[in-house]
């Protein structure tokens, strides 16, 4: 897809998805609005909507039309997560209608394997990158027929996988591997990391806690305010023990299910009321951030200000930029090999 205007950081995920900076801004469960993907959009990024988000398909629906609206002809994205639990996956297939009915063209996939979602979008035309917490499983997606793969590390806000893999070790190891376009996601917020992800050959980041600060994600001012004032300590990891590790703001709610899940509590009867998306939505609406189990990963540490996405990521290009352009001239004197 053309861009509309010429990138300044321009690589193989840039000519893929049409847009001017190699940064994609990952689905965000309530909080990947419409609103929120058309500013991503708008500034030359690329954004997903997540449908969960929205209690039926037709509000999925209504949100993409307005997005379309906000967008006037830009690509933008929806995020389909594919569940372990196959009464989830049921909604899967409404909202890939609306995505084909649409033509939405720009698909984040996440989660379990895309295969089976795969000859639809294809066929549709879309453009699908896989997240994925493995190479293995980032290969396999490739051979599934996927047309780039976003490498998602520990660092990660929301789920991270088992492996405890790095951000740049997953994504160095599937450069050599994978001859796809290939992402670095998990704790990036900042220029000099993007620097370093483009430096290494990968093909852009994909971004979430550091986000959540924009202007355009609709939660409550004083849970954005406390996000404000955090440093790379402020996120936890709960729910190893059931094999689902999620990372999410260090809270009263985390330690309380860390405690629970040292006790040996491990029925899900019991830890799911506190880690489930009605008590999160809730601590977006009120701000309350003490309450719910709140992904997040240590890039919160960037979050410095409120301000429109679109100012975030230029800062966040300006910077990656400059320190690029530092290194070539700290290395001028390197010999050519
Ligand atoms: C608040 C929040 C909600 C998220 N919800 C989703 C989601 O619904 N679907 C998904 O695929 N990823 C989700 N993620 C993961 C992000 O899309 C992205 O992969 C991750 O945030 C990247 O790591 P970072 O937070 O260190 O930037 C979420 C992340 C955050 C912070």
């Amino acid at each position: 897809m053309p861009a509309s205007s010429t990138p300044k950081l321009p690589t193989r995920l840039t000519d893929l998805f049409g847009i001017e900076k190699p940064i994609l801004c990952g689905g965000l469960m309530w909080l990947a609005t419409a609103e929120y993907v058309a500013g991503v959009v708008n500034a030359g990024a690329m954004g997903f909507i997540t449908p969960r988000s929205y209690p039926d398909a037709d509000a999925f629906r209504d949100a993409v039309r307005r997005c379309r609206e906000m967008t006037g002809g830009r690509p933008f994205g929806v995020n389909l997560y594919i569940s372990a639990r196959p009464a989830e996956n049921e909604k899967m297939k409404a909202y890939v209608d609306v995505v084909v009915e649409e033509g939405v063209r720009c698909i984040e996939t996440a989660g379990y394997s895309p295969e089976a979602l795969l000859p639809r979008l294809k066929e549709a035309g879309c453009v699908v990158l896989h997240k994925a917490t493995t190479v293995r499983h980032a290969a396999k997606a490739v051979s599934a027929g996927v047309d780039a793969v976003a490498l998602i590390g520990a660092e990660c806000g929301g789920h991270p996988g088992m492996g405890d893999i790095p951000a740049m070790l997953l994504a160095a190891r599937a450069l050599e591997q994978l001859d796809v376009p290939v992402v670095v996601g998990g704790g990036i917020g900042s220029g000099r990391q993007i620097a370093a992800a483009l430096a290494m050959g990968a093909d852009g980041v994909l971004l979430g806690s550091r986000m959540l600060v924009a202007d355009e994600i609709w939660a409550h001012p004083l849970y954005k305010q406390h996000l404000v004032g955090l440093d790379e300590t402020c996120s936890t990891t709960v729910l190893r023990s059931l094999k689902n590790t999620y990372r999410c703001l260090a809270n009263e709610t985390a330690a309380e299910v860390a405690r629970l899940e040292s006790s040996g509590q491990s029925d899900y009867a019991v830890l799911g009321p506190l880690v489930g998306g009605p008590i999160q939505k809730v601590a977006y609406e009120t701000g309350d951030w003490t309450k719910g189990v709140l992904s997040l990963g240590p890039a919160a540490a960037w979050c410095d200000k409120l301000e429109p996405a679109g100012a975030i990521l230029d800062r966040l290009e300006a910077d990656a930029l400059a320190c690029l352009r530092a290194t070539a001239a700290r290395l001028e004197g390197l010999q050519p090999a």
